[in-house]
């Protein structure tokens, strides 16, 4: 017998050399739509009132897409923002993660759509659905591919048309949403800014406190279905709120200590924007000042997937963070499911 041992496979010899590839965020863009509901004009559509919404949530206003402009258009339109900004074309993407809860369709992808609308070529596209955190996980998965050298450039899109989805005679749920779409390119770059480190969470167990219950394979959409509204968005505010202040954060604190970051070396937070109250508790129980907080929800109510990917796009813009400064998102969704998120910008 042979004392010779032979290779099991060939990747020790494929892997040589291997090394992983830091993850740059290259541009971002967004997109919200030009229709604006104020508080004002809900007041003439339930019973509710501006003093309310403002006092509960710090909604004074969001946007809502046209009827012929669907999820897919949000998202291109963010899309090639962040392309242009970025020098990018769309024969140089290799990937596309669309996070969304309320795709063009169930299928196909709303990811391929987005494909033809920016003139991607034929890459790769696929749907993310991780509600409110979807962003932050969509970006988490493409710089796994990043790193790996899989893929050189991926574009990370938020987008939500969640106005189909609300029940607009439910005062309860239908003052927080609105519409609108963020986006970001992501490449291996020599310089340093990139995504440090994430964190993803979720717990299936609270599935029940957030869901749209009808439209899937649990409850195909019947004339009973629709008669019963349970095509609409359904949500226990009050737990919500609950897990959503404890979940983001022990996010938050898991990216800092893996970081070995204090919240004060932080430029600026970007939370998820569903509720000023809850922003508010997170950022006292964070260490968060006020000035390192990044706000925008009283313009565009919680805009779910798209929510910080939109608001990293303003906080950039306005001059709240400046390359080599260090951002922390923290989002919290449906599922439910948690992610937060340090990069350098
Ligand atoms: N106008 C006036 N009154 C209202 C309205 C309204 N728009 N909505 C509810 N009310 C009433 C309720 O009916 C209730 O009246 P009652 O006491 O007579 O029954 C009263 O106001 C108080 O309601 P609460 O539920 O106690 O109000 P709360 O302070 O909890 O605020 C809210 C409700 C804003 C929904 C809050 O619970 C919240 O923000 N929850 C978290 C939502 C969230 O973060 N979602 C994130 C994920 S979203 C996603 O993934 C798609």
């Amino acid at each position: 017998m042979s004392s010779e041992i032979k290779p099991a496979c060939k990747l020790p010899r494929l892997l040589q050399g291997y090394q992983p590839r830091p993850c740059s965020i290259v541009s971002v863009g967004s997109y919200v739509p030009e229709r604006v509901v104020t508080n004002a004009d809900l007041e003439t559509m339930v019973d509710t009132s501006d003093e309310w919404i403002t006092s509960r949530t710090g909604i004074k206003e969001r946007r809502l897409a046209a009827a012929n402009e669907f999820t897919s258009d949000l998202a291109a339109k963010a899309a090639k923002r962040a392309m242009e900004k970025g020098g990018i074309t769309g024969d140089q993407i290799d990937l596309i993660i669309v996070a969304t809860i309320t795709p063009d369709m169930l299928f196909p992808s709303t990811a391929c759509l987005v494909q033809q609308k920016i003139g991607a070529g034929r890459c790769a596209a696929f749907d993310l659905e991780a509600a409110c955190s979807g962003f932050i996980y969509g970006l988490e998965i493409a710089q796994q591919f990043i790193m790996s050298g899989t893929f050189k450039t991926v574009l990370v899109i938020g987008a939500e048309k969640l106005s189909t989805i609300i029940d607009w005679k439910d005062r309860n749920t239908c003052v927080l949403f609105g519409d609108g779409a963020g986006a970001a390119i992501l490449q291996s770059r020599p310089d340093q800014h990139g995504l440090i480190t994430s964190t993803l969470g979720a717990d299936g167990g609270k599935a029940e406190l957030l869901s749209m219950p009808a439209g899937g394979s649990r409850c195909p959409a019947t004339a009973e279905s629709l008669s019963s509204g349970l095509h609409y968005l359904r949500m226990d505010g009050k737990e919500t709120f609950k897990s959503a202040v404890n979940a983001m954060v022990s996010a938050a604190q898991e990216c800092l200590r893996r970081c070995g970051l204090d919240i004060s070396e932080i430029k600026c937070v970007i939370p998820h924007q569903a509720n000023l109250r809850i922003i508010d508790a997170v950022s006292d129980r964070l260490g968060a000042k006020p000035e390192q907080v990044f706000i925008n929800l009283h313009r565009y109510g919680n805009t779910s997937a798209a929510s910080v990917a939109i608001a990293l796009d303003e906080a950039v813009s306005e001059g709240r963070v400046k390359r080599g400064d260090l951002i922390l998102m923290v989002v919290f969704g449906a599922g439910l499911t948690w992610g937060a998120a340090v990069i350098e910008w």
